[in-house]
């Protein structure tokens, strides 16, 4: 604090909205800014109802928060007012001028692609729309007179906010092994998901950044193509209880264990000073919905300590269940 990253470890879906839900309401977040594009959804629950998040902040469940849609994000705009719709944000909500647009062309085109069907991509076309980025033709948010009432300089309102000694969250999408930099070439997406990353897009200058936060999940899961360390069966992810499917497009995830080297490796190039171990209770089912750390088992406990002991970083919170509140809070 005052200004966090929010970045997650492996290749997505490591439960980023619900840490960030939890830290909007315990830490009354003024600031939340979502990063990248419609491909990543953050899965928030809020009075039971759950929320699948592909452009709205997942601090949407504290109303006193600002949200807004990053710089260098990539506004998808139907999903967006679906989302309005759905959380009902409308009069707290802000998109970037800069933000570009991602149209339906460009799903197209990514369905078209027999290479980025091999890598598996979502579909939503994000990689086709910042090639056009790139190319400096794509179309901005200030281009599109749908967004005008939500229009805003985001850079401008963050940065002031931090002078003012507001509370920032800057929401990191997808995994840093997804990372088109620093992650499993070709099998990435469409631009780097790093912790300098996700802040050069919310326009905020490194040495503004206070903390890291690296969200890991107590075992790694991917979807799409490409290697996965360690990786089980079906039936093995099934036995052990963490077998998922993906929150925005509904694949199947393929699973490994928690792999401590890899964990140290993405703590350090992210500068995390700070991490958050998720879905704890898929690993260790009695420590469902837990919220002190004495209502853990040893075991579960232990494996706490030795990712805090192999990575280096002190692990921060804890999840032990979907709920925003299931979570053992270590901060002091
Ligand atoms: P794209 O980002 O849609 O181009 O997909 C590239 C790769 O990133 C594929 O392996 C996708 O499954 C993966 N990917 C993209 N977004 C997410 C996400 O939010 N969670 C998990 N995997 C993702
Ligand atoms: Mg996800």
């Amino acid at each position: 604090m005052p200004c966090t990253v929010i970045v997650g470890a492996f290749w997505g879906d490591e439960g980023k909205g619900k840490i960030i839900s939890y830290l909007a309401l315990k830490d009354r977040i003024d600031f939340c800014v979502r990063t990248g594009s419609v491909n990543a959804a953050h899965t928030v629950w809020k009075d039971g109802q759950k929320f699948a998040l592909h452009m709205v902040p997942a601090a949407f469940v504290y109303e006193k928060t600002r949200l807004l849609i990053a710089a260098g994000a990539n506004v998808h705009v139907g999903q967006f007012f679906k989302e309005l719709e759905q959380t009902k944000v409308d009069g707290r909500m802000g998109v970037d001028q800069n933000a570009s647009v991602i149209e339906e062309k460009h799903s197209v085109q990514d369905k078209a692609s027999a290479f980025n069907k091999g890598i598996g991509t979502t579909g939503w076309g994000v990689g086709p729309a910042l090639e056009e980025r790139v190319r400096r033709t794509a179309k901005l948010a200030r281009d599109i007179p749908e967004l005008k009432p939500f229009l805003t300089d985001s850079v401008q309102e963050i940065n002031d906010g931090l002078d003012n000694g507001k509370r920032v969250l800057l929401e990191g999408t997808q995994g840093f092994m997804l990372s088109l930099f620093h992650g499993t070439y070709p099998y990435v997406t469409g631009r780097d998901t790093g912790a300098s990353a996700i802040a050069s897009e919310a326009g905020v200058g490194p040495t503004r950044v206070d903390d890291v936060l690296i969200v890991y999940k107590s075992f790694m899961t991917r979807v799409g193509a490409g290697p996965l360390p360690g990786e089980v069966t079906k039936e093995e992810a099934l036995k052990r209880g963490w077998f998922e499917t993906a929150a925005g497009t509904g694949r199947d995830r393929r699973s490994a264990p928690f792999d401590f080297d890899l964990a140290k490796k993405t703590a350090k190039i992210n500068g995390a000073t700070q991490a958050a171990v998720t879905k704890l209770d898929s690993m260790f089912p009695t420590c469902q919905g837990a919220r002190k750390l004495d209502d853990l088992t040893d075991e579960a406990k232990s494996f706490i300590k030795e990712v805090e002991k192999r990575t280096g970083v002190p692990v921060v919170l804890v999840g032990t269940g979907p709920d925003a509140l299931d979570i053992i809070d270590l901060r002091k």
